[in-house]
């Protein structure tokens, strides 16, 4: 079989499958093969199954009812879900439809009320709470539309958070954390205070925090929802690179534009899946910053 003759989706995709089979290819030969589908064969049967790629998430009839007095809301109403590692989902639908509750769940914060959830092979209602509790804090890192930091507490102090519960002593945690908030672009902010950053600059500090234990699944719950434009884009440049790193990411979105940024849009209505489609990134800053 000729190299060229590899076709991938996109260059991160390329990257993990040929790490996985084992075999070495020139980055810009597997650019080529994303940019040229229409000369680029498929993969061979053979390398095809060595390159199965793994599910990371897979939900089975999951349910999620409230009880609210003598009333019953159904939020989640039979979802299957399953996501491949690596994928970058975009979850819309209306108001009400279910995309927080079930973000929630995926995010081992709350327990279905009736299915089943398996997180990276594990079923999630087997786990002991410890268990649940080392996923939450290793595999798992949420963000969410309000950032949910603690006010008190410096950028630094609020990205090294989550490993003072890893029980890691804190000089490594303050090192840990002044290199993910450099990464994301507040290295000459870490002394400030969450009332004394800007909006995006919020939203950087709770990316950073998601992304200090190294999770390969991040879960963003509206995450440029209380931000402008300018500032959305520099966000979504951040869950790119997350998303180009190997990691799988998973964020509601109720913009259009920035459901452009993901591989497949998963969309919701009264509890359920209503459609699910794969689509060539529009937004992506994938090739531009190679
Ligand atoms: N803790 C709760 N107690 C009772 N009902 C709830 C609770 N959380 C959510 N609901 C209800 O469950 C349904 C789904 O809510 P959910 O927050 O998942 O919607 P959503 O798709 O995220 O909406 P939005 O786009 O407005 O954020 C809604 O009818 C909501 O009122
Ligand atoms: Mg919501």
């Amino acid at each position: 079989m000729r190299r060229s003759s590899i076709q991938f989706a996109d260059l991160s995709t390329g990257r993990r499958v040929l790490k996985q089979i084992g075999l070495c290819l020139d980055e810009q030969e597997i650019l080529c093969s994303c940019r040229c589908p229409s000369t680029a064969l498929r993969l061979s049967p053979k390398l095809l199954n060595h390159s199965t790629v793994s599910e990371i998430i897979s939900t089975d009839q999951l349910t999620k009812t409230y009880e609210m007095g003598a009333e019953l809301i159904h939020a989640l109403q039979g979802v299957n879900f399953t996501v491949s590692e690596n994928e970058y989902v975009a979850l819309m639908g209306p108001s009400g439809s279910g995309k927080s509750t079930l973000m929630n769940l995926l995010g081992c914060l709350d327990t279905p009320t009736s299915g089943n959830y398996t997180l990276a092979g594990d079923r999630v209602d087997k786990m002991s709470d410890s268990d649940l509790a080392k996923v939450r804090n290793s595999k798992i890192g949420f963000v969410f539309q309000t950032f949910n930091l603690m006010p008190r507490l410096s950028a630094l102090e609020n990205v090294a958070l989550p490993l003072v519960y890893a029980g890691i002593s804190r000089g490594e945690r303050n090192k840990r954390a002044a290199e993910v908030l450099t990464n994301v672009g507040l290295g000459d902010r870490m002394d400030h205070k969450p009332n004394e950053l800007s909006g995006g600059q919020r939203q950087r500090v709770a990316v950073a925090r998601a992304l200090i234990n190294n999770p390969n699944i991040i879960l963003a719950d509206e995450p440029t929802g209380n931000l402008d434009t300018k500032t959305s884009i520099e966000i979504m440049a951040l869950f790119d690179d997350i998303h180009r790193k190997g990691n799988t990411v998973i964020l509601v979105t109720h913009e259009p534009e920035i459901a452009g940024y993901a591989h497949r849009v998963v969309r919701m209505r009264d509890g359920v899946i209503e459609s699910d489609l794969r689509q060539e990134p529009t937004a992506s800053l994938v090739y531009s910053q190679e």
